[in-house]
């Protein structure tokens, strides 16, 4: 937990740190941001999924038989904020193979930074799941705020966001709008600049992974 900000979790292990730094830099190209950014939400999602409840069976090792713990039927679901969220998805759905996608589509207005939506795709079923929210970006928190409020009308209950980069911005918005849902970050940056652009950052997260500048 960050001292000023109780909802955020800033995961400062080494391995994360590490390869931060080559998803920050400009010269990682593409394939290997793709890599990075896949390892990393890994990682991210072990310190996200802590709380998931666990149940005993009963197995049978080569020398004995025990009863040892696994993932209870928990229904889970990954919400995807477009377009650069899906370079999260990959990694979650390693983890957790069996949970469910959903897709919210919102683009920042560039002259008001506001979120507008122009697509919205989840489980019928999302109000019985848990939903954690990936979008590599958390800059002004406008997209995340709109994603949560949509996700909560639909009558989700436990929300988690998963993001790779925060801004002080972003992360105070968000504690605002919805104290109830903790983050998972890798990094708590400094500031949003003019364009509302992470700083230091990484630059366009959607651009750097699909190489589309
Ligand atoms: N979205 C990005 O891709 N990068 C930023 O720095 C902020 C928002």
């Amino acid at each position: 937990m960050h001292s000023d900000f109780p909802t955020l979790t800033v995961v400062q292990h080494p391995l994360v740190q590490h390869k931060l730094t080559y998803l920050r830099s400009e010269d990682t190209a593409t394939e290997n941001f793709r890599r990075l950014l896949k390892e990393t939400t890994q990682m991210l999602a072990y310190e996200a999924t802590q709380d998931l409840p666990t149940e005993p069976i009963e197995i049978r090792t080569p020398v004995a038989t025990m009863r040892s713990p696994v993932i209870s039927g928990k229904k889970l679901c990954f919400v995807s904020i477009l377009r650069a969220g899906n370079g999260m998805l990959d990694g979650m759905l390693e983890l957790l193979p069996a949970a469910r996608v959903g897709h919210i589509g919102l683009y920042r207005d560039p002259e008001t930074l506001e979120p507008v939506e122009y697509y919205f795709k989840v489980p019928e079923d999302i109000a019985e799941r848990d939903v954690i929210v990936v979008d590599p970006m958390l800059a002004t928190g406008n997209s995340a705020v709109a994603a949560l409020d949509r996700l909560k009308e639909c009558g989700v209950q436990a929300l988690k966001l998963v993001c790779l980069l925060a801004a002080p911005e972003g992360v105070a918005k968000l504690a605002r709008e919805h104290p109830d849902v903790p983050v998972f970050t890798a990094s708590l940056d400094e500031r949003l600049d003019e364009h509302g652009y992470i700083v230091p950052g990484l630059g366009d997260a959607g651009d750097r992974m699909f190489g589309t500048r």
